[in-house]
């Protein structure tokens, strides 16, 4: 049986070629513009499986982009990893920030990444992430050590909600049926601090406008007699928050589930330099909710942040005008036991009530989704810790991430499996932004400890 340390040197630059060609496609799930591409993606995905090895192969259409599914199963008394990632990606804009073209891949080095990093939309978020599962299958299958059944379940939706996987995965128990589900879509500490992701936070995201005149007014003839929808906006966004950076939405924090002190202790074990975190993003202090640690803020705690706000003129020099609308995108990160469906109606009602006189206000939710959190005496993780101890040579650390895949508590609700996040980005990756990568190194560790993953997994499971 050949090593797979051995295999993956003899197919380095091919495995990197293939990803790069992935990388060319700009599938990009919100735009329209993009549609024809994400269907080609779903194609390439497809293809891909099949050469990997699996051997039932399918393209599930849905209301929106396709779920590519691939199966290989040995033995139905073996156990069924299921593996999801998704081949959709978030616009590139803004495109002038860019070094290099979104979907023109380069490879160049960083302080991070000595041995180099792909440059593109989606190299880390997550055609890289998820191409690294395809290869680790391809490896296991060509030297004859896939030790267990594998469902692959890629999706085309996951940057715009997923509203028609949650379709698909409850209306395809029996087809998804599986011992445990296996995500590379998070990050990790450092190259020489592994970290397996314990934790998601859910999302409530919603969109206000406030208006006010029927028509855009002259200022000086209407200014100081008329409410300003875009000054209130932004008094009514100031006051959702308290001098201690508190959320002020009534019975927002009422399910938030609180730490013990010795839980705290144990997540501030985590290597972490403020130093070196403030640096790498530009800023020369740390903001935040009062008693907590940046960590703590940015995993374990709830927030409210308005993620664009637009109205009145902004274009080329001055316009004397009172808009008559105003307009802001807001997303709240909820952790476990907060419903986001709840969460959404205590914003609406709050945002509406401290309304002013003057101005109507709307509130249209967008998409969310449930926060997730994973024990780590399940074998799933007792098997991912084992095989990052044996690529990485060291216990890998627990540690809830901030971010969120909405999709995760619905898998265990509906699939009943806990769901195991080996994820191999760094935060500095720049996903969701300009020059967004992924290094190379951490794409071959990624498909070296991805089948010690399953060999471990098989042996736990006996
Ligand atoms: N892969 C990310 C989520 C992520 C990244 C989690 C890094 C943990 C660490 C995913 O593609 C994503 O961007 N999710 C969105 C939510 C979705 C509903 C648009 C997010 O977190 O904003
Ligand atoms: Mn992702
Ligand atoms: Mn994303």
């Amino acid at each position: 049986m050949q090593h797979i340390e051995s295999y993956i040197k003899e197919h380095k630059d091919r495995f990197l070629s293939e990803l790069i060609e992935l990388l060319k496609i700009p599938s990009v799930s919100a735009d329209p513009a993009f549609k024809d591409n994400v269907f080609k993606a779903a194609d390439v995905i497809k293809d891909s499986l099949e050469k990997a090895g699996c051997d039932h192969l399918e393209i599930c259409q849905t209301d929106g982009f396709p779920i590519v599914y691939g199966e290989k199963i040995i033995d139905e008394n073996l156990p069924t990893i299921l593996v999801y990632g998704h081949y959709d990606v978030q616009p590139a804009d803004p495109v002038s920030l860019w070094h290099s073209p979104p979907y023109e891949p380069v490879i160049k080095k960083t302080d991070l990444h000595p041995e180099g990093a792909i440059f593109a939309r989606g190299a880390c978020d997550d055609k890289g992430q998820m191409y690294m599962h395809v290869k680790a299958m391809e490896l296991m299958t060509q030297t004859g050590q896939l030790p267990c059944n594998v469902k692959f379940m890629i999706e085309g939706e996951e940057e715009v909600g997923s509203v028609n996987l949650s379709t698909f995965v409850k209306n395809n128990h029996e087809k998804l049926k599986n011992d445990v589900i296996l995500i590379s879509d998070t990050g990790m500490i450092a190259k020489d601090v592994p970290s397996i992701t314990t934790g998601l936070r859910g999302l409530s995201y919603v969109e206000v406008e406030v208006t006010g005149p029927n028509r855009d007014l002259h200022s000086g003839l209407y200014g100081g007699a008329v409410a300003n929808p875009i000054n209130i906006l932004t008094k009514m966004i100031a006051s959702l928050h308290d001098e201690n950076n508190h959320v002020t939405i009534p019975g927002f924090y009422d399910k938030v589930e609180t730490l013990s002190e010795d839980e705290r202790a144990e997540m501030a074990k985590a290597p972490f330099n403020l130093e070196a975190y403030q640096k790498s993003i530009g800023i020369n202090s740390v903001y935040g909710e009062k008693g907590y640690t940046t960590n703590e803020r940015n995993s374990i705690r709830p927030t409210l942040d308005v993620n664009g706000i637009w109205g009145g003129y902004i274009g080329e020099g001055a316009k004397t005008v009172i808009p008559s609308q105003a307009f802001a995108k807001i997303s709240m990160r909820l952790v476990p036991h907060q419903d986001w469906e709840e969460i959404t109606e205590l914003f609406k009602k709050h945002f509406i009530s401290i309304a002013p006189a003057g101005v109507t206000v709307k509130v249209k939710p967008h998409h969310g989704g449930q926060g997730y959190v994973t024990p780590i005496d399940s074998l799933g993780y007792q098997a991912a810790s084992k095989a990052y101890f044996e690529s990485f040579g060291k216990t890998p650390i627990p540690q809830r991430s901030g971010g969120s895949i909405p999709i995760v508590s619905l898998f265990e609700q509906e699939l009943n499996s806990k769901t195991i996040l080996m994820g191999f980005g760094f935060d500095s990756d720049a996903i969701h932004s300009p020059n967004e990568h992924f290094g190379l190194w951490n794409y071959f560790k990624g498909i070296e400890t991805i089948p010690l993953f399953y060999k471990y997994f098989t042996e736990l499971s006996k």
